[in-house]
């Protein structure tokens, strides 16, 4: 698929009003997306597990305006309360997906929105938020044109909500999401997600992630600064490299479930992501000292109890600890008695992979 076929042909259909819901997911990935080029294309393919209780429920309610609009006419709301501060980032959204929906401006939209975790937690309430927005203005396109497959659906939704956010585009179908193109992945595309199309061990099918709020705050670095910081990176052509050298090694590792080999990635992973920010200019640390505690707790504990827990971060200080199923009565015990104490409030979220977003309405 090209940016091209994303542009729609005229509408068959007219409709005048209605309303949409959508339920999407956060995502986690193992192999990270940092540094993007021109109109969101990702540096380096990533993968990501999707999650399942983390997720963005967003309602899209839609009225025909008599005449097209000459601006996006659209409010927005959070848990039942306007909220302007998101307004410019939709209008962004709205601006760079205009001409693949071109309805865009011909309608006026309430979106209200709620998520099952703390805005810019950390946690990545942009890829559940902007996927699940995504979903429910294909829904309208698939209203106008009835005749679309799923296929081009899924496609397109992931296509608009990496416009979104880049990470969004992976939190649509699938509980292991590749997006980037890849040598070793026919499908993989740019543009859009994929659903992972090789072998996964049933280990990795239900895997387990328990996410530790040790800073609830505001992020310290968005993404766009984060992502803009790999341009002129001195290590950005061998990070770049790496991540398709990692996606090719996790290939065996998903087939044969060799859970002490993904452990190296994941955790190599999340380290360069930060090792990547503390090199570049100007620099930045994103961890806090209470998530280097957990870490060498997570070690200790992996080193004596012989369980397969480990880590990964995003970018910021949050925690994410990833475990097969088959040990979780022994690694929430820990969480509850070890690691707890090093989140604020005590607070954690106990989630797991998921299959991806849900029409609720
Ligand atoms: O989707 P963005 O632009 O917020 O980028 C997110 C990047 C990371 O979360 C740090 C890594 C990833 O692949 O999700």
């Amino acid at each position: 698929m090209t940016e091209k076929e994303f542009i729609p042909s005229p509408y068959t259909k007219s409709v005048s009003s209605g309303k949409t819901t959508y339920k999407s997911p956060s995502n986690i990935a193992l192999v990270k997306y940092w540094g993007k080029k021109k109109n969101q294309i990702p540096a380096n393919p990533s993968i990501s597990f999707t999650l399942s209780e983390c997720a963005t429920v967003t309602t899209l309610s839609y009225i025909k305006l008599d005449t097209p609009s000459a601006i996006f006419s659209f409010n927005v709301s959070l848990d039942g309360k306007k909220e302007e501060g998101f307004k410019p980032k939709i209008k962004t959204f709205f601006e760079r997906v205009y001409q693949y929906l071109p309805f865009l401006k011909d309608y006026h939209f309430e979106i209200e929105t709620s998520n099952s975790f703390p805005h810019s937690s950390g946690i990545a309430s942009s890829a559940s938020g902007m996927s699940a927005l995504a979903l429910c203005l294909m829904e309208i396109e698939r209203n106008l044109n009835p005749k679309m497959t799923a296929e081009f659906f899924n496609q397109k939704a992931s296509f608009l909500a990496r416009l979104g956010s880049g990470s969004a585009a992976r939190s649509i179908k699938g509980s292991l999401v590749q997006w980037g193109e890849h040598a070793d992945i026919d499908a993989s595309s740019d543009l859009y997600g994929v659903e992972y199309p090789h072998k996964v061990h049933r280990i990795f099918q239900n895997y387990c992630d328990t996410i530790l709020l040790v800073d609830k705050g505001q992020k310290q670095v968005s993404s766009t600064v984060g992502h803009d910081l790999m341009h002129g990176h001195p290590f950005a052509e061998q990070r770049f490299n790496q991540a398709h050298e990692n996606l090719s090694k996790l290939q065996s590792i998903f087939e044969t479930g060799d859970i002490d080999e993904f452990i190296g990635i994941v955790e190599s992973e999340a380290l360069t992501l930060h090792a990547m920010m503390m090199t570049s200019r100007p620099y930045f640390i994103l961890m806090k000292p209470n998530t280097l505690e957990i870490i060498n707790k997570i070690w200790a504990f992996r080193e004596t109890s012989k369980t397969h827990v480990c880590f990964t971060l995003d970018a910021g200080a949050n925690v994410h600890v990833l475990y097969p199923e088959n040990e979780k009565v022994e690694v929430e015990q820990f969480i509850k008695d070890e690691l707890a104490q090093f989140c604020q409030n005590g607070q954690f979220i106990n989630d797991h992979v998921g299959k991806g977003a849900q029409k609720i309405n």
